[in-house]
């Protein structure tokens, strides 16, 4: 399935391509996708690479990624019931990122887990909390369940005053970390197996934010710092728990991180979801580059004037801070810029710049989403490109009938 390496992007060739095919679409180029698989294991440097499956959303490329190539190893999955869907599926070795409070799907893994106890799903947690809601539906009988336990990665400079990352786990010191693993070894129906802490600070800041030499230096320097914290701390919390937990899996980064993260030694593996469609979001790094493998393309439909032309619809926002950055970007043909007005709005998208001039009603503009997996909860399906060819068109999670938050 693999090539040496992506053709050129085109709006051309895609318009060759896709000429069959009813606007609005949305369409994964393989080429550039497995350019970017091939790059990340690079990046990786030998660890396995575990896959966000929330920066996919999509069974037929979850599934051709892992049997791509055995260093992709796993899932890294985004909410209980997805997990146990994907579980239903065959997927196997099932990492959820982040914690529950859903106790009727904590029921189900408890049974998953009587039937398959070294092969169930592994649950994050931070608190007792966490571990009271997994007890709490745990008959005396049942096996253990598997746990992770999130350490936060976030950067605090100044004693603490200024803390840089996302606000995720309350555990943060080795001794916060030593005794959350006292109480789960307190209770003998949840076992410990893996440890994981996301550096978002690092992986999904770009460092080389376009037009901010200044801000970009900024980044740089708070992500070496970062980086050099977290791996004295990383490595000082997996010695800690190593005295008394056998940890399977200790478990950082993301696409934005994989040669920081993957070279501790401590860290068994590194994850990675968002590289291999690079979304636009992910353009503005320096220390590698991916190719464009995700897109959507919009039929024009109207021309309010001469040098301006409207797409249809298009307001897929990213989610996260709310800044002019989670807008999709006009991709091809080169040379389209938003409304600053209008943005990408929910019935209809003004397009500004050169090239809108040249497009008439019926051509199609095609766009990146920000964000990488959040695309597919507006398509319900993808079409595979290869080459000049569609090899394939398949579900998104939403063309599954699942969506999961
Ligand atoms: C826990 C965790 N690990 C890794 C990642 C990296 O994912 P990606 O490679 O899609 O940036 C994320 C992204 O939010 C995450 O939450």
């Amino acid at each position: 399935m693999r090539v040496s390496g992506p053709p050129s992007q085109s709006h051309e060739r895609y318009e060759r391509v896709f000429a069959e095919v009813e606007a609005p679409f949305a369409f994964v180029d393989l080429d550039a996708m497995w350019a970017n698989a091939d790059a990340m294991l690079e990046r990786a440097r030998g660890k396995p690479v575990r896959v966000a499956s929330k920066s996919v959303r999509c069974r037929a490329l979850l599934q051709a990624i892992l049997d791509s190539d055995e260093r992709f190893a796993g899932l890294m999955t985004y909410t209980l019931p997805e997990t146990l869907w994907l579980a239903e599926q065959g997927f196997e070795d099932l990492l959820l990122a982040y914690p529950t409070a859903d106790v009727g799907a904590l029921g189900e893994l408890a049974l998953r887990s009587v039937a398959n106890p070294d092969g169930a799903p592994i649950v994050m947690v931070d608190c007792v909390e966490h571990l009271e809601a997994i007890e709490s539906v745990l008959g005396p009988r049942a096996a253990p369940v598997r746990v992770c336990v999130e350490l936060d990665a976030s950067w605090w400079a100044l004693g603490g005053r200024i803390k840089i990352g996302a606000k995720r786990s309350p555990v943060h010191t080795v001794e916060q970390a030593v005794a959350l693993a006292r109480e789960i070894e307190r209770r003998p129906q949840i076992e410990l197996d893996a440890l994981m802490a996301y550096e978002g600070q690092i992986s999904g800041v770009g460092d080389r934010p376009p037009g901010r030499r200044l801000r970009g230096r900024a980044i740089r320097w708070m992500q070496r710092r970062s980086a050099a914290e977290l791996a004295r701390r990383r490595g000082a919390v997996v010695r800690a728990l190593s005295e008394f937990v056998e940890l399977q899996i200790v478990n950082g980064g993301g696409t934005g991180s994989l040669e920081l993260t993957s070279a501790e030694d401590v860290v068994t593996e590194v994850t990675a979801g968002s590289g291999f469609y690079a979304p636009a979001l992910f353009d503005h790094y320096s220390r590698f580059a991916q190719t464009p493998a995700a897109g959507f393309a919009l039929p024009v439909v109207r021309k309010p004037a001469p040098k301006i032309a409207t797409a249809l619809g298009g307001g897929y926002l990213a989610s996260g801070a709310g800044d002019a950055g989670r807008l999709p970007v006009p991709w091809l043909p080169a040379g389209l810029k938003l409304d600053a007005e209008e943005g990408a709005g929910e019935v209809q998208t003004p397009l500004l710049g050169d090239a809108a001039g040249e497009l008439t009603v019926g051509d199609r503009v095609y766009f990146r989403h920000a964000k990488a997996g959040e695309l597919c909860e507006r398509f319900d399906t993808l079409h595979l490109v290869q080459g000049e060819e569609i090899v394939d068109v398949v579900p998104t999670y939403r063309g599954d009938g699942q969506t999961f938050c």
